[in-house]
């Protein structure tokens, strides 16, 4: 069992299905809205813990009912969230997502209290660093905080993965202190203004992550699967096809929350990119985002035997 810092986002998602996503400015009809726990570190975290891993939240919510749903399903999940800010005058992120009969999304995120992810905030956190053996962000917080986060990790010897959702530009300083990058096609394209669409594409795109400073890329490819470049050479893993896809919500943050379950556990990162793809292709076959997530004993059959 590995102990994870997740340090990121919490917003409530209200979720409507409609049937095609619709183009600006058109207004069309939806399904009944439902309320979710999401937001990309919550939901990493959320599947850590359901995987088995212990896992602290790192973050900040408002005090207002959105919050205190947020981290009543974390801590029903076994995610320690005694160190989630909740902030009087600040409102709990919340995200809108159309899902569309596809189980294609559009997403929109109000953060609210997680801007107030501060760096300071997570210099107070020092002891939770330490005693943890990976630190996992993605960039729903302020970028200086993630730059702070991962500092520090690094600072203590610790695995830094980074899932850079929603894509920003990013500084060399930043990838110099992460092991392990998670970005998906589009962020990918994103960060390194070069095409994704092929396979050929990707690796040269990743390739580039990696002359920047990053230890090593894990890319999700939507449905070509997963690919995973290291200075050493290169390993696709191509998606599951017998997965009828209803919603694509948190498919990218279960990827990446099975992928660093794996790795805490001493498996390989080849190892981990299997299973991570075993686990977002359940993910996709149901709605919601942490409503989606299985927890160990579902994917009990999916996870490799640990390395002796
Ligand atoms: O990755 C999916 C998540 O993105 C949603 O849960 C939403 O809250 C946004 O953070």
């Amino acid at each position: 069992m590995g102990r994870l810092v997740v340090v990121g986002s919490l917003n409530m998602d209200l979720v409507v299905r409609v049937p095609r996503l619709p183009a600006p400015g058109e207004t069309i009809l939806g399904g009944q809205p439902r309320h979710v726990g999401g937001g990309k570190g919550a939901n990493q975290a959320l599947t850590c813990a359901r995987l088995g891993a212990e896992v602290t939240m790192l973050g900040s919510v408002g005090r207002d009912e959105n919050g205190e749903r947020l981290l009543a399903g974390l801590q029903a999940a076994g995610v320690d969230v005694s160190a989630v800010q909740r902030l009087a005058g600040e409102t709990t992120g919340l995200a809108i997502i159309a899902v569309d009969d596809r189980g294609a999304n559009n997403i929109i995120v109000s953060p609210g209290a997680n801007l107030a992810t501060s760096p300071e905030y997570v210099d107070l956190q020092r002891r939770r660093f330490a005693e943890a053996d990976a630190v996992l962000a993605q960039l729903e917080i302020p970028l200086e905080t993630v730059t702070r986060a991962a500092g520090l990790a690094k600072s203590l010897g610790k695995l830094m993965v980074l899932d850079p959702a929603p894509a920003a530009p990013l500084p060399d300083a930043l990838y110099a202190l992460v092991d392990l990058i998670k970005p998906n096609e589009i962020e990918l394209a994103h960060l390194t203004g070069l095409p994704t669409r092929t396979l050929a594409e990707a690796e040269t795109a990743a390739r580039r992550l990696l002359a920047r400073g990053a230890g090593r890329v894990l890319a999700t490819l939507g449905a070509q699967g997963a690919l995973l470049v290291e200075p050493a050479g290169t390993l696709h893993v191509p998606a599951r096809q017998d997965v009828q896809v209803r919603d694509t919500t948190a498919a990218g943050d279960s990827f990446t929350a099975a992928a660093v379950r794996l790795l805490l556990d001493g498996h390989s990162l080849a190892e981990a990119a299997r299973f991570a793809v075993a686990v977002a292709g359940v993910v996709v076959s149901r709605p919601g985002a942490q409503s989606s997530i299985p927890d160990a004993a579902e994917v009990a059959a999916l996870m490799p035997p640990r390395p002796a």
